[in-house]
C-alpha cells in the first residue's frame, strides 16, 4: 500500500447538521487495473479524477458502485457493517457488467486501512455515520463498444446524516406507472450507474409534485411492486412483514436481508413474495396494511407515510412512523453499535 500524506486537513463538520453525501474526507483509496491485473493500492489526499474524454465510462456506462457504512458506537469503537457483503455484491455487479473481479479480502483490508486513517471523521450523533462509496469505472481510451481493458477502483468517504427525511418524518412515495426501472434479464440486480441515470426523470417529476421518491413496478406486467429509488420496501399486513421477492430486476439489498433475518429471529413472520399493487390497495382498503417502510444502507429504515397510486392515496399509521419499523430500526442500530451481540457475523470492529 502506498500512502501519500496530505499537507493540510479539512475542518470536521458539525455532526448534528450532516446531510447526505455532500462532504468528503481528507483521503481516498485508488487502485488501477491494467493488463489483466490490479495494481498497487494507493491512499492519497482526496482529489479530482483526470479522465480522457473518450474514457469508456463516459460513453457506455461501465461503472458500478457500493454503499456501506462505518459507525461509532457508544464506547467510541468504530464498526463496519457487512462490508464484506458489499464487496461480494460489487463482484456480482462486476460480473454482470463485464468488469474485473476483485480480491474481496485484500480490498476489505485496504478499506479498513483507509478508515483507520480517517477515524476522526466517523460521527457519533444519532442517525449519522461515515458512508463508504467503493466505485469501479472503465478507463480505456476508446469509443468502440466493448469491455474496457482498464479500470479504476476508488473509495471515497463521506460523513452523513439521514438520506431521506430521517426516521421520524415518514416519506411520501409515488407509484410510478409510466416509466420502469429494470426488466428481468437487464441490469436491475447490478449496482451499476445506468440504473440510477434511468430512474432520475421519474423521481424528478415526482419530487416536483411533492413526493420524496417513486416506487417502481415491474417492467412486464406493470403491477408487481419492485423497490424505491435507493431502497427495498416492506409492508406490514395482518401483523406480518411482506417484501417483494428477488426477481432478478431489483437490488439484493443487504439491509433488506438483515431485516428479514433479524425480524424473524425476534418472532415476526416475514414473507418474500410477489406483491401486486392492486392487491396491496385492496388489503389497505380492508384495513389490513398498517405500515410501509423502505430499507437501505443510505436510507436505513425509512417509514413511508403515504403511498399514491394513480388517484388512490394510502396513508399508513396516520402518516407517522410505525411500531414495526421502529423495532427494525432499533434492532439494526443495536447490532451496528454492538449494544447486542452480533450473532450473525455482520460486524467488523476497526483495530481488532
Ligand atoms: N435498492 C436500490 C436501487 C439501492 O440503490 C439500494 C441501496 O444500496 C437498495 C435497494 C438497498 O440496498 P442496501 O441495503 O444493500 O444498501
Ligand atoms: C446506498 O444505500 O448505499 C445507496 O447506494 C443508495 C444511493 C443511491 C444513495
Amino acid at each position: 500500500m502506498k500512502f501519500i500524506k496530505a499537507t493540510q486537513l479539512k475542518d470536521k463538520p458539525d455532526a448534528t447538521k450532516l446531510k447526505f453525501g455532500q462532504l468528503f474526507t481528507d483521503y481516498m483509496l485508488e487502485m488501477n487495473y491494467e493488463n489483466g491485473q490490479w495494481g498497487e493500492p494507493v491512499i492519497s489526499p482526496y482529489h479530482d479524477l483526470v479522465l480522457a474524454p473518450e474514457s469508456m465510462i463516459l460513453h457506455y456506462g461501465q461503472g458500478i458502485f457500493e454503499g456501506a457504512k462505518a459507525f461509532r458506537n457508544d464506547e467510541g469503537k468504530i464498526i463496519l457493517f457487512r462490508l464484506m457483503d458489499n464487496l461480494k455484491r460489487l463482484n456480482l455487479s462486476a460480473e454482470r457488467m463485464c468488469m474485473p473481479q476483485m480480491d474481496t479480502d485484500k480490498v476489505m483490508g485496504y478499506i479498513l486501512e483507509l478508515i483507520d486513517i480517517e477515524r476522526d471523521w466517523v460521527p457519533s450523533s444519532p442517525e449519522t455515520s461515515l458512508y463508504l462509496r467503493p466505485t469501479m469505472i472503465a478507463t480505456e481510451k476508446a469509443v468502440g463498444v466493448h469491455a474496457s481493458n482498464s479500470y479504476k477502483f476508488f473509495v471515497i468517504l463521506s460523513p452523513v446524516g439521514p438520506y431521506i427525511n430521517g426516521f421520524n418524518n415518514p416519506a411520501k412515495i409515488y407509484v410510478e406507472d409510466t416509466y420502469t426501472r429494470a426488466a428481468v434479464g437487464g441490469t436491475g440486480e447490478a449496482k451499476c450507474v445506468g440504473n440510477y441515470a434511468g430512474s432520475i426523470l421519474a423521481a424528478h417529476k415526482a419530487k416536483a409534485k411533492g413526493y420524496n421518491e417513486v416506487l417502481w413496478l415491474d417492467a412486464k406486467d406493470r403491477q408487481y411492486i419492485e423497490e424505491v429509488g435507493a431502497m427495498n420496501v416492506m409492508f406490514v399486513v395482518d401483523g406480518e412483514i411482506i417484501t417483494p421477492t428477488l426477481t432478478g430486476s431489483i437490488l439484493r439489498g443487504i439491509t433488506r436481508d438483515s431485516i428479514i433475518k433479524m425480524m424473524r429471529d425476534i418472532g415476526y413472520t416475514v414473507r418474500e413474495e410477489r406483491i401486486n399493487i392492486n392487491d396491496l390497495i385492496k388489503w389497505y382498503d380492508e384495513g389490513r396494511v398498517t405500515e410501509m417502510f423502505g430499507c437501505g444502507t443510505a436510507a436505513v429504515v425509512s417509514p413511508v407515510g403515504t403511498l399514491t397510486y394513480k388517484d388512490k392515496v394510502c396513508v399508513f399509521n396516520n402518516g407517522k412512523s410505525g411500531p414495526v419499523a421502529r423495532v427494525a430500526f432499533d434492532r439494526l442500530d443495536d447490532i451496528r453499535k454492538l449494544r447486542v451481540p452480533d450473532k450473525y457475523g455482520w460486524i467488523t470492529v476497526l483495530g481488532k
